[in-house]
């Protein structure tokens, strides 16, 4: 190890660095990913300090962008110094630290930085801070990079390394008053570059031989139609799908529809006939991905062709998911499974994996075995397995997005960029020159993907990171704060993510932080998630409450095929509760996890027969059992209940949290209380029922005075006038009206605009737990709230209602405190 260590670009550069250091107070590394500057940097500095006379040994933190980093780094460099992890080399993640008084180079992740300046902003004790992979520009990076940099004068003793794998550092350096910055020069092997035109012709004789989708290849080879040429399009498949789809339908490009290439065949059947017979053979685009890379690796492992046999492939895959799925493929393939097993290792990577899953990534297989890495893109520059030669990029990575319509992040699959592809490529040439396998076109790749990533801190809403900035107490004036980011975020976005936490009642009308906007600075999740979490704990019907938080951030469970629309409609409806379709997709999951008692064959049937996705089911559980870590976390459960309930999920979940919660779920079936939450967490998204004005009215013993029909009703909003409910809503056809109120969640503009997931409200909840009160007027008994970007008049029965309004919303307030 030792000798490995010498061997490293970075090695050289061991005294360098720390006379740089001695001179500036920041200084930036680049250098190739796999040169040594995660792993040796941190060290070079520490034996630096135990050999100086001073006798001040120093005290380095090094941030990671992700879990499975903190702890692999941290690993590796406590065995190349012969250490037990935890001694003077520990790590600290989320919920795990192994760490002691002894350790003086802790990895931990930028979250955990983050949170550790909110009660010691000053960082006391700490001599270095390596912000490592600047170059991601994630959120939390970019952030802690300002709030560091507010930090340096205060703290001139302080030294700040920054660390990035791409060139770029003239960017980093600029930001620190042109610090200055250090190249470490690598060794790189070439790699050859292949693009999916390529990759297709190379392994054509599996597509005309075995694969099964080739058989309409075949069919069309014996029989070709005048005018369509055999060969493959050398240009963009996708491409030519987009165009056709431009053709039939202008507005749905593929992107805002998010369908699959099959999909949009089967809703504009028209298409078909505008695609080469090549390109609907492969039309199963999803699949093809994952089939097309399992041919790929038989060609690879067994194939006719000139490359080394010896070497490791990595598989770069959008997620999870696809991992999972190309692992199957692979187990039950005769070439890789059966028989043939003991001549591959197939080893998924991702930011999941517990530690111990992860040692055999790194370690080398014996001889004649071939290491198959299925990874997302984790391995791109946090993490370096040496021995790859071969890299099959799916061109695919998970993107946060932020959801206008919505007002909320989505994870969204993305074509990566062509810095992501380089840097992808590159993977394969670490000891050996190497191959890499785009699967996408080159038409693609040189004309429609971006030159770099966008930062994430100007694809997501800025609520949580204003939040953050509050909380830290760091800045006097909020105003300039996010204008000190790396790459600011445009002031539109600064405005209204301010006004929305106003609405929400975490900031105050002199946007000062409120008791709520504190605890909800420290959940890590959408503000309106996290008041919907803390709203369920306060008022005990958390199982309930979590359960529609998940369906808020993911989505809803009910699914409508294109052909079956209306049964599944009916099925829906057949869960119907309390004129909310939030409450019916609780109802829902309430019924799946009964269905689970009979075992799992009966709740998948169960799925089935209501046009439920059992996927969808299943993540709602998984976030679930998140949201309580978090709440657990920020000490908003009692522990009690927790503990017993974290041990149950830790013994292989089925979803249920309620059971051993039982104080913190008394009210759980309490649906009122349930639409009131909602309130708390969908305000201001609120609709009012205008016409026809009178007739929601009760007239006595619950009969109604003449009931409108749907297309009578309208709702309106400030901002939009008149929106409409949509069709497949609970309420779209609702004849029975108790409350002029609905709040609504997704805002979506087609023909018309259109309130999607809706439920109906009384005006008591909204008066308690919306946002700010702009003005009450005890005399007349007025209310007056900021609405939807517009306002609303509330007119409180008397004088004793409208203190009481006051008065309780008082109490909540204080409840927080
Ligand atoms: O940070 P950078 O990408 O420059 O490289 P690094 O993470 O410090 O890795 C340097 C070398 O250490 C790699 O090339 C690997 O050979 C080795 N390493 C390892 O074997 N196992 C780890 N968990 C981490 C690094
Ligand atoms: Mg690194």
């Amino acid at each position: 190890m030792q000798a490995a260590r010498h061997r490293l670009p970075a090695a050289k550069w061991d005294l360098e660095i720390v006379q740089m250091l001695k001179h500036g107070q920041v200084l930036v590394i680049s250098g190739m990913t796999g040169c040594g500057k995660t792993t040796q940097v941190p060290q070079f500095i520490l034996d630096a300090s135990l050999k100086s006379k001073t006798g001040q040994v120093a005290n380095i933190l090094c941030t990671q962008p992700r879990r499975i980093s903190a702890m692999s780094v941290a690993e590796r460099v406590a065995d190349e110094r012969a250490e037990k992890l935890g001694g003077i080399v520990g790590y600290q993640i989320r919920l795990e630290s192994v760490m002691s008084t002894r350790t003086r180079l802790l990895f931990c992740t930028t979250g955990i930085l983050l949170r550790r300046l909110e009660s010691d902003p000053t960082l006391q004790g700490v001599t270095h801070i390596l912000i490592d992979e600047v170059h991601e520009r994630s959120e939390d990076s970019d952030f802690l990079m300002m709030v560091v940099r507010n930090l340096l004068p205060q703290r001139y003793d302080l030294k700040v390394i920054l660390m990035s794998a791409t060139l770029d550092a003239g960017l980093f350096s600029a930001y620190f008053n042109d610090c200055p910055r250090l190249e470490i020069p690598g060794r790189t092997f070439p790699v050859e570059q292949y693009f999916l035109e390529d990759v297709i012709e190379m392994t054509g004789y599996h597509l005309d031989e075995r694969s099964p989708f080739a058989r309409p290849l075949k069919r069309m080879n014996a029989a070709p139609k005048a005018g369509v040429s055999t060969r493959l399009p050398t240009d963009d498949i996708i491409d030519e799908i987009e165009q056709a789809t431009n053709a039939v339908a202008p507005r749905h490009s593929l992107q805002d529809q998010n369908l699959t290439p099959k999909q949009l065949v089967a809703r504009y059947p028209g298409i078909y006939n505008k695609l080469t017979l090549k390109t609907l053979a492969m039309i199963d685009f999803d699949k093809i991905n994952n089939e097309l890379i399992e041919l790929l690796l038989e060609w690879i492992v067994d194939g006719p062709h000139q490359y080394p046999r010896e070497g490791a492939v990595l598989v770069f895959l959008p997620g999870l998911a696809e991992i999972k799925q190309v692992y199957e493929l692979l187990l039950t393939n005769p070439v890789f499974g059966g028989r043939n097993k003991s001549r591959f290792w197939i080893l998924p990577l991702h930011s999941t994996l517990s530690s111990e899953d992860q040692h055999r990534v790194f370690s080398t297989p014996p001889k004649g075995t071939t290491k198959i890495v299925l990874t997302t893109n984790i391995a791109e520059t946090s993490i370096t397995i040496d021995d790859v030669v071969y890299v099959i990029d799916s061109g695919r990575m998970k993107e946060k997005r932020y959801d206008a319509s919505k007002s909320m992040e989505s994870l969204d699959l993305v074509w990566e960029s062509k810095a992501n592809a380089q840097q992808r490529k590159g993977r394969a040439g670490r000891v050996a020159s190497g191959v890499a396998f785009h699967l996408f076109t080159s038409h693609r790749h040189d004309y429609h993907m971006k030159p770099q990533p966008i930062p994430e801190i100007q694809r997501v809403p800025l609520e949580q990171l204003i939040l953050r900035i509050k909380i830290l107490d760091l800045f006097d004036n909020m105003q300039d704060v996010l204008s000190q980011l790396i790459e600011p975020p445009a002031d539109i976005g600064i405005e209204t993510a301010k006004s929305r936490l106003q609405d929400l009642g975490a900031l105050d009308l002199d946007k000062n932080l409120t008791p709520l906007g504190y605890h909800l600075a420290s959940l890590p999740v959408d503000v309106r998630i996290g008041k919907l979490m803390l709203f369920g704990a306060i008022f005990r019907c958390l199982d309930s409450a979590l359960t529609i938080a998940a369906t808020l951030s993911y989505r809803s469970p009910f699914v409508s095929p294109f052909d079956k629309r209306n049964e599944a409609d009916k099925c829906k409806l057949d869960f119907a509760i309390g004129n909310s379709d939030h409450l019916t997709m609780l109802n829902a999951y309430k019924s799946w996890i009964k269905a689970q008692k009979d075992g799992s064959q009966a709740a998948f049937r169960f799925c089935q027969e209501n046009f439920l996705s059992i996927k969808t089911m299943q993540m709602l559980a998984t976030m679930k059992h998140q949201f309580t870590e978090l709440l657990s976390d920020i000490g908003f459960i009692r522990e009690g209940i927790l503990c017993r309930d974290l041990e149950r999920k830790f013994r292989g979940s089925d979803g249920v949290l309620a059971v051993t919660g039982q104080e913190a779920n008394v009210h759980n079936d309490n649906m009122k209380l349930l639409s009131a939450i909602l309130v708390a967490a969908l305000f201001p998204n609120v609709v009012q029922i205008k016409t026809p004005e009178a007739k929601y009215s009760k007239t006595g013993e619950g009969a109604v005075a003449r009931l409108p029909k749907p297309e009578e009703l309208r709702f309106s909003t400030k901002s939009d006038g008149y929106v409409s409910i949509h069709p497949s809503s609970v309420n779209f056809q609702v004849r029975y009206y108790d409350s002029p109120y609905l709040v609504y969640h997704e805002k979506i503009k087609t023909t018309k605009v259109y309130i999607r997931d809706c439920s109906m409200v009384s005006v008591y909840p909204l008066l308690l737990f919306g946002g700010c009160i702009i003005a009450i007027d005890l005399d007349r008994n007025d209310f007056i709230m900021s609405v939807d970007e517009g306002w609303i008049r509330f007119k409180a029965a008397n004088q004793e209602v409208a203190e009481l309004v006051r008065e309780l919303r008082l109490e909540l307030n204080q409840l927080l405190r």
